[in-house]
């Protein structure tokens, strides 16, 4: 029975191929994606713990400024202050998160890595940013712990990590906000070989079915990490775990 039904699964599939049902149907595929990826957040969403995770009331609007709370949660409970760190943020426009970073660690030796085309997107996200959208010029460094790396993450972020700049043993703070799933998707497998137990991993626009979740989804399951989640506010638009 097993290998009749075996057969029968690579006879259906080999139909399907040579009927190709992309000609007629291909405009399912967005949607199809879209309305799976969200199921699968809501049930990740349902499985998290209720206790001893930071987590602000639900309200149906999204307030930005309230991803500042989650960094100062972190910045108190990891005690960062005034911790040795390497900070690195992928994706960082006009540098406001990136300098929200540097302004709140005092410590003369930590590092601080930022990320980005400045000259916008590589691809559209969704429906209303396009590809060039978000571009800025690179901002202005004052501290001299702060490092700017222009171009894609796909040209600039290997050579970065070859150099040795990363050493193990130091505690990292990585901050995803390219918003693209592709994007973040790459930054996560590229330093996952630098990942080390404590290090804590935010993500800006997580609760994006398509994008950021899909890319922390996809990641999580084919490295076989075990991220712990620690906090989230704007119902899980801005997420931070720490690795396990
Ligand atoms: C939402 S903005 C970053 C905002 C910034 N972190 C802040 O809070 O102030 C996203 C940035 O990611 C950059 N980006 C996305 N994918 C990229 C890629 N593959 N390579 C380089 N930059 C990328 C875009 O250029 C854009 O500036």
């Amino acid at each position: 029975m097993k290998s009749f039904l075996f057969k029968l699964n690579a006879v259906a599939k080999n139909i399907l191929i040579i009927i190709q049902p992309h000609v007629l149907l291909s405009f399912l595929i967005q949607p199809f994606a879209f309305i799976s990826n969200f199921i699968s957040l809501t049930k990740w969403i349902a499985q998290q713990p209720k206790e001893g995770v930071y987590k602000e009331a639900f309200s149906l609007l999204r307030n930005y400024n309230h991803r500042i709370d989650l960094y100062n949660y972190v910045i108190n409970r990891e005690q960062l202050q005034n911790a040795e760190i390497i900070y690195i943020e992928m994706g960082v426009c006009s540098g406001g998160s990136f300098q929200w970073w540097m302004e709140n660690n005092q410590h003369a030796q930590s590092q601080f890595h930022g990320f980005d085309t400045f000259e916008g997107l590589p691809e559209s996200w969704g429906y209303f940013f396009k590809n060039g959208d978000m571009n800025a010029a690179v901002p202005e460094l004052a501290d001299a712990r702060g490092h700017f790396y222009k171009g894609l993450f796909q040209d600039t972020l290997v050579p970065f990590l070859t150099k040795g700049t990363i050493s193990i043993g130091k505690r990292k703070i990585i901050h995803l906000d390219a918003d693209l799933f592709s994007s973040t998707l790459f930054s996560l497998s590229m330093l996952y070989p630098y990942l080390e137990k404590g290090d804590i991993i935010f993500f800006d626009e997580f609760n994006v079915p398509n994008h950021e979740y899909l890319a922390y989804k996809i990641f999580t399951e084919s490295f076989y990490v075990n991220l712990e989640l620690i906090g989230s506010v704007n119902n899980y638009y801005q997420t931070v775990f720490k690795v396990n």
